[in-house]
């Protein structure tokens, strides 16, 4: 009688860690579903070539390459390579048009040049912060 209700404990035990194990690798691959779901839309529109091409556009027609070299094109003294790996896309934004944030952080006559940038169209400086944030 004892051994049969040892025997049934220890089938009863097996069970539980059966069905545990079960559930826990569910979720874990739940987990792994939902995190590769969601995650190409921001690295879709990042990347996207098309603003890219537009902001390289607007660098060019803004003269940003009088004081700014990309590639070694333009001004050497204020290389910009690399800034989307050190900047995030708002501190490029405020470096970019002297945003009162930012603006005591650069020479006034620097910060006075950099405010006329505050005139360019939105959707203009968007595409200028979505090109320099591709330069990693
Ligand atoms: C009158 C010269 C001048 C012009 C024109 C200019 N900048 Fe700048 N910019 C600077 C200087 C100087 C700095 C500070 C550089 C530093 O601190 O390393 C700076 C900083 C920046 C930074 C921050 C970079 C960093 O590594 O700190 C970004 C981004 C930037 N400028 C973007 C632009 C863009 C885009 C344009 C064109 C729309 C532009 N700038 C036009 C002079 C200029």
């Amino acid at each position: 009688m004892r051994e049969a209700l040892a025997r049934l404990l220890a089938l009863a035990t097996g069970l539980v860690v059966l069905v545990a194990a079960v559930a826990f690798a569910g979720f874990q691959n739940a987990g792994t579903t939902t995190a590769v779901a969601a995650e190409p839309p921001p690295v879709a529109a990042e990347a996207d070539p098309a603003r890219i091409e537009r902001g390289r556009a607007v660098y060019a027609d803004a003269g940003c390459a009088g004081c700014h070299a990309i590639a070694g094109e333009g001004n050497p003294r204020n290389p910009l390579d690399g800034v989307g790996g050190r900047m995030t896309p708002e501190e490029i934004r405020q470096y970019t048009i002297a945003d009162p944030a930012i603006a005591d952080d650069l020479a006034p006559r620097v910060a006075a040049a950099k405010k006329e940038f505050q005139k360019l169209p939105a959707d203009d400086l968007d595409a200028l912060v979505a090109y320099l944030s591709s330069l990693e």
